[in-house]
């Protein structure tokens, strides 16, 4: 290989790292492999308030995800509050809907009782009928 060709491939694949793993969302994201979950991480999740407001208000949780199959009757939007061992403490599902390639919409979810002080807010889209996670993201906080 020449000098150029050398640097013209770097290149190229440093343009695929960088598209494949670019993730918007609010700091403080990790995939899912914190809890065992091998799924590929959520295009864009952005909520607030973020730090959340108190027990039973309302966290809005903005979605835009590219999806490798159209969705489903039983594919779903979930959120969900759990502790540092993924012990869930509370969940919302939310349907989608069917035969959509994307998904670009706010979801809602309240703020339990009950949060440990370390807790973490997991976003996932799921096949509700086979189990299959398509995306995860989680949020560690506080
Ligand atoms: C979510 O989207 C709505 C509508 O575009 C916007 O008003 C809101 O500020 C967004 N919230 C976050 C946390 O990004």
């Amino acid at each position: 290989m020449n000098g150029n060709l050398i640097l013209v491939s770097i290149f190229l694949i440093f343009l695929l790292l960088t598209t494949s793993f670019k993730v918007n969302a609010n700091p403080g994201w990790s995939d899912c492999s914190f809890n065992a979950i091998y799924a590929p991480i959520m295009d864009a999740t952005f909520f607030g308030p973020d730090p959340i407001g108190p027990v039973g208000t309302t966290l809005q949780v903005n979605v835009t995800q590219s999806l490798s199959k159209p969705t489903t009757t039983f594919t779903k939007l979930l959120i969900e509050f759990t502790d540092v061992d993924a012990i869930p403490i509370c969940y919302t599902r939310h349907p989608l809907d069917t035969n959509k390639d994307n998904i670009k919409d706010t979801f809602l979810a309240v703020v339990p009782q009950f949060l440990p002080n370390k807790y973490l807010i997991r976003v996932m889209v799921i096949e509700a009928g086979t189990g299959d996670i398509r995306n995860c993201i989680l949020f560690h906080r506080p």
